[in-house]
C-alpha cells in the first residue's frame, strides 16, 4: 500500500493501475467506511482511499477542530484491506494560497443538510470534484448514510459530464440501530444510548409505510411522535422527500421516499435516513 500526500506523486502512482474505485473519507475510519472499501476491492481491479478532513465542508461553528483523526489506526485497517493507494494530502496541498474556484450543484443543494449546514456542500462537491480530477477513479463509492451528499455528487457528475460512476452502498449499523458515525466517538454513555431514537423514529414510519400508509405527513409524524419521547434529542428536521428532487412529499408515489432526519444529541449533532422503495 503505498501513501502518498502530493497530488504529483499521486498522479504518477495512479498511472501504473488501470481501473480504479476511489473512497474518499475524512478518516477515523470505522466498519462503515471499510464497507466501502470491501465494494470496491470486490469490483474494481485497484482501490484508492483518500483521507482528508475537508475545511471548506465545515462552517464557522462546526466541529472541525475537534473533528477525530487516527491517521496510524487508519493506514492499517486499509492495508488490512489491501487498498493499493492512499491518498492523505495536507489542506495546503489542496487548498494552497489563493485557492479560488468552487462548485456550487444548485436544486437539492437547499434544503435538508444544505439548509441547516449553509456552505457544507459547497465544500464537498468543490472537494470531490478536486478528488475526482487528482485520482481520476473509474468508479467512486459512498455511503447512503450521507444521502443527500450522493444526490448532490450524482447531480454534479452529471451536470459537468465526469467520467466518474457513483456507487451507493448500504448504511453500516451497530447491533441496535445506530448508524456508524465517526460522531458517535462524542457520545456520553446515556447520550449514546438515547441516539438509538434516530433508527428507531425511522423504523417506525418506514413500518407505517411497509402496512400501506402513504400520506408522507402521517409519516413524518409518525418520525417527530418518538424523537419527541426522547429527552435528549433535540430535533433539527425530519424529512419525507422525493429521492430525486430532495421536495418534501404530501404523498408517496411510484418513486418511492427518502426518510430522513437531523438530531441533536447534547452537543453532538447525528444523520440517518432510510429510502422507501
Ligand atoms: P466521511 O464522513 O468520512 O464518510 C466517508 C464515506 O463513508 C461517505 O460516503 C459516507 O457516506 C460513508 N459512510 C459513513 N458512515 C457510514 C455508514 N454507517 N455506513 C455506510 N457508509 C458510511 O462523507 C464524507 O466523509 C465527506 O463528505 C467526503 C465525501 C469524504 C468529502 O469530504
Amino acid at each position: 500500500m503505498e501513501i502518498i500526500d502530493t497530488i504529483a506523486a499521486f498522479r504518477q502512482a495512479r498511472a501504473r493501475f488501470g481501473e480504479l474505485g476511489l473512497v474518499p473519507t475524512m478518516g477515523y475510519l470505522h466498519a462503515g467506511h471499510l464497507s466501502l472499501v470491501r465494494r470496491a476491492k470486490a469490483e474494481c481491479g485497484a482501490v484508492a482511499t483518500s483521507i482528508f478532513v475537508n475545511p471548506t465542508q465545515f462552517g464557522p461553528n462546526e466541529d472541525l477542530e475537534r473533528y477525530p483523526r487516527d491517521m496510524e489506526r487508519d493506514l492499517a485497517l486499509l492495508r488490512a484491506e489491501g487498498v493499493d493507494l492512499v491518498f492523505a494530502p495536507a489542506a495546503a496541498e489542496i487548498y494552497p494560497q489563493g485557492f479560488n474556484t468552487f462548485i456550487d450543484v444548485g436544486g437539492v443543494t437547499e434544503m435538508l443538510e444544505g439548509a441547516a449546514r449553509p456552505g457544507h456542500f459547497r465544500g464537498v462537491a468543490t472537494v470531490v470534484c478536486k478528488l475526482f480530477m487528482i485520482v481520476q477513479p473509474t468508479r467512486a463509492y459512498f455511503g447512503q448514510k450521507d444521502a443527500q451528499q450522493t444526490v448532490v455528487v450524482s447531480k454534479m457528475i452529471r451536470d459537468l459530464n465526469l467520467p466518474v460512476e457513483v456507487v451507493v452502498c448500504p448504511t453500516v449499523r451497530e447491533p441496535d440501530g445506530l448508524a456508524l458515525s465517526s460522531r458517535n466517538t462524542y457520545l456520553t454513555p446515556e447520550q449514546r444510548q438515547a441516539a438509538t431514537v434516530l433508527s428507531r423514529a425511522l423504523t417506525a414510519a418506514q413500518r407505517r409505510y411497509e402496512q400501506g400508509e402513504r400520506n408522507a405527513e402521517t409519516l413524518r409524524e409518525a418520525m417527530h411522535s418518538l424523537l419527541a419521547a426522547e429527552p435528549l434529542a433535540q430535533v433539527e428536521y425530519v424529512s419525507a422527500a422525493d429521492p430525486l428532487t430532495l421536495h418534501e412529499l404530501e404523498v408517496v408515489g411510484p418513486r418511492g421516499a427518502l426518510l430522513s432526519l437531523a438530531v441533536r444529541i447534547g452537543a453532538t449533532r447525528l444523520i440517518d435516513n432510510v429510502a422507501l422503495e
